[in-house]
């Protein structure tokens, strides 16, 4: 069946505290998002990839499309988070504007370090289990803080894992739990494997990524990631 790929990148990138929203910052004279989309350009076997900005970032997205020859992107307009904006990629497809996919993976515009063979076994396990996602160890430990701004309690470091993307769905699945779920999940949630397993009871696979799958987040990442681009294009 077929595979088709929703990028969010309609964020606003405050803690990068550049100009512009990190998607958009050049890295070897490349925009970040023009990095990442080519990664899954690459890939014969994905078909449309829609990348969702804000609407204020439409037309600079569709000059990068024209600069940098991607032929196969489909720009639209975001959401206020980014459950919000995803859901507006996934529309496209279930409106029927574009082909509908058996599989939609979904990947961060600021993760362009993303390889096939990843892509590979998170769309092969949501073939099997409904959804998909590379996860990785903790850095830090996860620990919630009580009102007053003190400790509350801990996590068990070793017990947990952090979820990252790439995450692959079969598309009827993510839909309908898109679909279904409520205003609260949509403004409060950022994981998406979450939704498919809370609204269609899906097992959600977890897949040991690389640490290349690392979101480009503060000012260092930039660095980070240039100096990555800089030394695989040399
Ligand atoms: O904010 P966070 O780092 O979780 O963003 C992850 C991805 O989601 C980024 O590529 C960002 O541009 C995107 N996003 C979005 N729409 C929003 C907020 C974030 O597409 N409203």
């Amino acid at each position: 069946g077929s595979v088709a790929a929703v990028l969010p990148a309609g964020g606003s990138g405050e803690r990068l505290g550049a100009a512009r929203p990190k998607q958009f910052c050049a890295l070897q004279g490349r925009p970040l998002v023009s990095h990442t989309a080519c990664a899954l350009e690459r890939i014969s076997w994905i078909s449309d990839i829609i990348v969702v900005v804000s609407l204020e970032h439409i037309e600079t997205m569709k000059s990068i499309i024209q600069k940098y020859g991607h032929k196969r992107i489909t720009v639209v307009e975001g959401g206020v988070t980014r459950h919000r904006s995803i859901f507006n990629g996934l529309k496209i497809f279930a409106e029927n504007k574009l082909q509908k996919p058996e599989v939609v993976i979904i990947h961060d515009a600021v993760r362009p370090f993303v390889e096939e063979d990843i892509l590979l076994k998170v769309v092969k396990a949501a073939k099997d289990h409904g959804a998909a996602g590379a996860i990785r160890p903790l850095v830090s430990t996860v620990i919630a803080s009580s009102a007053d701004g003190c400790l509350d309690h801990s996590l068990e470091r070793a017990r947990y894992r952090a979820s990252e993307m790439p995450q692959a769905f079969l598309f009827d699945i993510i839909y309908q739990a898109y679909h279904q779920c409520n205003d609260y999940d949509l403004d409060y949630g950022t994981e998406c494997l979450h939704l498919a397993l809370k609204y269609c009871k899906t097992k959600a696979k977890l897949i040991e990524g690389s640490p290349d799958l690392w979101k480009v987040t503060y000012k260092r990442d930039l660095y980070a990631a240039e100096s990555i681009i800089k030394d695989n294009l040399s």
